[in-house]
């Protein structure tokens, strides 16, 4: 993975662009850990040095025009104001942003926009970061947008395909980092997903969960877990579907979603191998094996719908953020 994002020839670059994908975090049953990065959507970043040793948000173009102008309150430039102070930087950068992800879809946009950020920044480094670096600068823009450090969307963006993220323990004020592990994705495994005409917030989503968990429940949903790691590292469609539920926090947030248990069940009845929120909600991902089978729950779902959402059927690939010129 290492120099994937990277470029030799750019020491002496004042500008750069890089992309990110959309990504689904929690995956059903590794709320705030497992994430896969969804290269059907993604935010580009412009980065330009200036002489000034500060981060200045430029223009925002795309699926939205306004995001904050304070660069610590946005979530691409955050990391980058505290990238310019842990390095110690004598110049600075100019943020433009291109919004190809809907803000508040369980897309992952905020991260997609941090880590697109963060890896053109990168190029502009005389010293370039580590990928583990910038999965940290790129989690703290994150954090502006969520309220918390967690890399489940940032991760997956970054390092592309199936993650599990999980935080380390570091001191309040320490740079926050992530041990991260990229899993195998079974050959043939296929992702729909559908992102109704809605916009959740995810603060609002993360404020209305349960702090505590039934002893019960804590078992079950281990056991989903460690089911799916198993089924991954198998290739089991099989345990797939059996372990991939969420009956901890999709119960909880499925109310904020005007239509969830239709979607939802839509999808069942396309056979998926299994459908919840992506992220925080509203999008809704579902997984197939093969083309045919999610083009067939892709097109069960959108019925649902009546036509008032998105959606996309594409296979499950290694394929995240990347320098772009
Ligand atoms: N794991 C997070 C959540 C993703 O579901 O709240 C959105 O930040």
């Amino acid at each position: 993975m290492k120099g994937k994002v990277t470029t030799n020839i750019a020491m002496q670059l004042t500008r750069a662009k890089a992309f990110a994908p959309a990504s689904v975090a929690n995956v059903a049953v590794g709320f705030d850990l497992l994430g896969f990065s969804a290269d059907v959507a993604g935010d580009t970043a412009v980065v330009e040095k200036i002489d000034e040793p500060q981060v200045v948000v430029g223009e925002v173009t795309g699926l939205m025009t306004s995001l904050p102008l304070s660069p610590l309150e946005n979530t691409a430039t955050a990391g980058l104001v505290r990238l310019v102070r842990d390095r110690k930087l004598n110049f600075g950068f100019r943020v433009s942003i291109q919004k190809g992800i809907p803000l508040g879809s369980g897309l992952g946009g905020s991260a997609a926009s941090a880590v697109a950020a963060i890896v053109a920044a990168n190029e502009l480094l005389e010293a370039r970061l580590t990928l583990n670096e910038m999965l940290s600068y790129a989690l703290i823009g994150e954090g502006v947008a969520s309220g918390s450090f967690h890399a489940d969307n940032v991760a997956p963006s970054l390092f592309g395909g199936l993650t599990l993220a999980a935080m380390n323990e570091t001191a309040p004020n320490e740079l926050p980092t992530v041990t991260v592990s990229e899993l195998p994705i079974p050959e043939g495994l296929w992702c729909v997903l559908l992102h109704p005409n809605q916009r959740l917030d995810t603060k609002q989503a993360r404020g209305i969960l349960k702090p505590h968990l039934q002893l019960n429940s804590h078992i079950e949903a281990s056991a989903n877990l460690a089911l799916f790691m198993t089924a991954l590292f198998t290739s089991d469609f099989d345990l797939i579907r059996r372990s991939l539920r969420d009956d901890v926090i999709e119960p909880q947030r499925a109310h904020l979603i005007d239509g969830f248990y239709e979607y939802q069940k839509a999808a069942y009845d396309a056979n998926a191998l299994g459908c919840t929120i992506s992220g925080a909600g509203p999008a809704l991902f579902a997984w197939a094996r093969g083309e045919a089978h999610a083009i067939a729950v892709k097109t069960s779902m959108l019925q649902a719908t009546s036509g008032l959402a998105r959606a996309w059927a594409f296979e499950l690939k290694r394929s995240g953020a990347r320098v772009v010129s």
